[in-house]
């Protein structure tokens, strides 16, 4: 079997290190992957938005199974070409992919089929988003319409704040054509819950549930980022709140997904907040997360390669999806001054003995050296008994890492743990 991973970054190494333990597989390649996913896979330089060149790669290369992980690709209908030519794909289609290619979908889909989530007004008129503003509750939630590198959720919380928000993403098209439409939305409180699940379109099994870690600072301060650490399972998601998101959230979702005619098959991941309530949807992803991944996968028991093509198969009903009863912590080390402006090209040195705990996210191999290339570098994942175990173990692993420029945050898993007692 050969296997292609579309993506480069530290969930496409997750999922390249879980397929590898599938003793049918004889080769996988990354396009493009990293410098540091090249110890585990043949890394390709096509990029992971080139749709052209990614078939044409599986067309030539006798592809059996690709694994479309960005959210990217999957909007932009990779799946649906790669299909075109006989391949088998884990990822959506296009015209399912679009329940994070578009809020404004996501939202009235939710709506239409009784969902939970924060109530919202569309606006694809500037005037008219400012005129609702004089007089919304704030705090407020402003959401570009389309994909925004992760950027497109502000949380403002004051009037001007909100006003300024949609200027940037309406008028000054700070996310181009991703903001021609924006959300408002109620703000929520409550803890977050990453929920991702394998789906077939009919069936769907919620994996372990992680929690993440999005500010850039201890405490949850500074800005928001692509995630710093994740802890699996999420205290949180206890076995009643696990019962409702399935009957409220999970099967509603993929029944109302097949009755518009768009059947939702890979990963579909559920952004959720427990609020006094009831748990609402604060986002859909239609892929795994990046870094939940790094927790959720090395958790599973069951062979992934085994469910993805049950997935594809739409045979997930009859097959097994097993996880350790154990717990995962993941800090994620990154380049200092990410999220916003950071030097790169620093030397990285990982201990072999630990080489396979670490998910290699921004590095590129120069002359033989692996070198920071990213703003998030690396995550490192340790799987213990206890939650304060294996916090502890990913750490000491940390401390035994070294480029120049480093930075992690120190409280990765604390919330969890204080949910815990
Ligand atoms: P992302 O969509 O991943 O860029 O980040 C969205 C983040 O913004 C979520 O993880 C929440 O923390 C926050 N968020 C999004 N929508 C709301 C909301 N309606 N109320 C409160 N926080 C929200
Ligand atoms: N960690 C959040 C995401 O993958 O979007």
């Amino acid at each position: 079997m050969n296997i292609m991973v579309v993506g480069g970054g530290g969930r496409e190494h997750a999922i390249i290190k879980k397929l590898k333990e599938n003793q049918t597989i004889e080769k996988i390649y990354a396009l493009p992957g990293n410098g540091g996913i090249a110890a585990d896979a043949e890394c390709v330089a096509i990029g992971a938005t080139d749709i052209d060149g990614i078939v044409k790669f599986a067309d030539d290369n006798a592809i059996d199974y690709a694994v479309v992980a960005p959210d990217d690709p999957l909007v932009l209908g990779c799946v649906d070409a790669l299909e075109e030519k006989g391949i088998p794909c884990f990822g959506p289609r296009k015209n399912a992919a679009i329940i994070e290619g578009s809020k404004v979908f996501s939202k009235n889909l939710m709506k239409k089929y009784g969902i939970p989530t924060a109530a919202y007004e569309v606006f694809d008129d500037a005037d008219k988003a400012l005129a609702y503003l004089e007089t919304a509750p704030i705090p407020t939630v402003i959401k570009a319409d389309g994909l925004a590198l992760g950027k497109g959720v502000i949380i403002a919380d004051t009037r001007e704040k909100a006003k300024a928000a949609v200027i940037s993403i309406m008028q000054d098209k700070q996310f181009g054509k991703s903001g021609d439409q924006i959300v408002i939305e109620e703000f929520l409180e409550g803890p977050e819950v990453s929920v991702l699940s394998f789906t077939d379109g009919e069936t769907v099994v919620p994996m372990i549930s992680s929690m993440d870690h999005k500010r850039a600072g201890d405490n949850d301060t500074g800005l928001n980022t692509g995630g710093m650490g994740t802890v699996a399972p999420n205290p949180y998601y206890t076995p009643a709140v696990a019962d409702e998101c399935m009957n409220n959230i999970f099967l509603p979702t993929i029944r109302a997904m097949k009755a518009e005619g768009r059947p939702f098959k890979g990963c579909l991941y559920f952004g959720l907040m427990i609020t006094k309530n009831g748990v609402k949807v604060i986002e859909y992803n239609c892929r795994f997360g990046d870094p939940e991944t790094q927790v959720v996968l090395p958790l599973l028991k069951s062979d992934l390669f085994t469910v993805m093509q049950a997935v594809t198969e739409g045979r997930l009903a009859d097959t097994p999806v097993e996880f350790y009863d154990k717990h995962a912590a993941c800090v994620i080390m990154a380049s200092e001054g990410y999220p916003v402006k950071y030097a790169k090209g620093f030397e990285i040195t990982i201990p072999a003995e630990i080489s396979d705990k670490v998910y290699v996210a921004g590095a590129a191999l120069k002359d033989g050296k692996l070198l920071t290339s990213g703003g998030r570098v690396l995550g490192v994942t340790a799987i213990s008994d206890t939650l304060g175990d294996a916090i502890k173990d990913s750490y000491a692993m940390v401390e035994k890492i070294h480029f120049d420029n480093a930075f992690y945050r120190r409280d990765i898993g604390k919330r969890a743990m204080e949910a815990e007692v």
